[in-house]
């Protein structure tokens, strides 16, 4: 019989739904949440209102472009940890309910476990042992994958996020919330080379990203005092030099991390996986290095229910299922 799982994601501001059938996805749909943008960052009692709405309609598109009715369903899996717990609690409610109704087993699934399964929906797929580079707003990880459900982070930021790193420096250049997509557009179109912005000195495979955040404030404001068209006119080089070092800040680790292992598949996940500086230098570094180089598609990198499917399809192979009384946690390792 075939392995048929609704999975829905709600760990921050946006609400997703996905229908997997034997391990390929048939659907994978998102609502994402405008209201945020004039806050400049993710107003949590907005995000839960919002995943409220989004919720019943999200899922029910996503059966239907699947065309897969409610019981045919063998389970349905949510994002169980991290993330803001409102938007957890939406999700979690939704599919505790819903497992309940169907009487199917129930999965949680970590988030960060999925962000990295992302690369496991398409083919080509990694081989284990592989590196993954997680780097979403909330997280920046190097984590060494033994089989699709062992993994264990190896290296991971000591301050900021790199999604982070990016929202913020968008923010001091006044661009809109979420930064990061901006800065990649307009770094397009600029020199890397024009500013240098400091690598810090991190032990072992951690990484911080907030002394490069105070080193481009002091950077700009002392530049618009001597011209204050300085940021406007430069937009472009500024976006492309910041973002060629928070690439090089994160790719310098991964070289270090495939030296010490000999890991040489490496595999990148998370919303700033989207990013282009990023994709093309993970190739060249690969070409470099002699990697096999792995980037799920766009849809899979920014957070998507896919991933929150392909990790419960796992789990549903392995057992491992939850029960209805199963607390979603803002925090928790794997
Ligand atoms: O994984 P994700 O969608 O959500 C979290 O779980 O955090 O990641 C969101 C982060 C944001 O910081 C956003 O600015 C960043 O990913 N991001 C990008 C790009 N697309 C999304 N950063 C740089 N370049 C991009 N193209
Ligand atoms: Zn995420």
């Amino acid at each position: 019989m075939s392995v048929k799982i609704l999975a829905i994601e709600s760990s921050c501001d946006d609400t997703g739904a996905a229908v997997l059938v034997d391990g390929k996805i048939l659907s994978n749909r998102i609502a994402n949440q405008q209201v945020h943008e004039q806050y400049g960052g993710v107003i949590p009692e907005l995000a839960s209102r919002a995943h409220q709405e989004n919720i019943v309609p999200v899922v029910d598109i996503a059966l239907q472009t699947a065309g897969v009715k409610p019981e045919e369903l063998s389970a349905i899996a949510f994002t169980q940890s991290p993330g803001l717990i409102g938007s957890l609690l939406v999700g979690s409610c939704f599919a505790k309910s819903m497992a309940m109704a169907l009487d199917i087993p129930l999965i949680g699934v970590h988030h960060m476990q999925a962000h990295v399964l992302a690369n496991f929906i398409d083919d080509p797929k990694p081989s284990f042992p592989f590196l993954c580079l997680t780097v979403s707003g909330g997280h920046t990880q190097i984590v060494l994958c033994e089989s699709p459900l062992q993994m264990r982070v190896i290296g991971e930021t000591l301050d900021d996020a790199a999604g982070e790193a990016f929202d913020k420096s968008a923010k001091i250049l006044g661009l809109p919330y979420p930064g990061g997509p901006l800065i990649d557009k307009y770094a397009k179109e600029g020199n890397p080379a024009r500013f240098k912005f400091p690598e810090p000195r991190i032990p072992e495979l951690n990484f911080s990203f907030s002394g490069l955040k105070t080193a481009i404030l002091y950077f700009l404001q002392e530049n618009q005092q001597k011209d204050p068209s300085f940021i406007t006119s430069n937009l472009a080089d500024i976006c492309a030099s910041i973002q060629q070092r928070i690439i090089t800040i994160l790719l310098n680790k991964v070289l270090k991390a495939s030296q010490e292992t000999g890991v040489k598949d490496i595999a990148i996940a998370g919303g700033v996986s989207a990013n282009s500086g990023l994709r093309q230098a993970l190739q060249e570094y690969g070409e470099k290095h002699g990697w096999r180089t792995f980037i799920p598609k766009f849809e899979y990198c920014t957070d998507n229910a896919g991933m929150i499917a392909i990790t419960a399809y796992y789990k549903y192979l392995a057992g491992e299922f939850a029960s209805l009384d199963a607390v979603p946690t803002a925090r928790a390792a794997f």
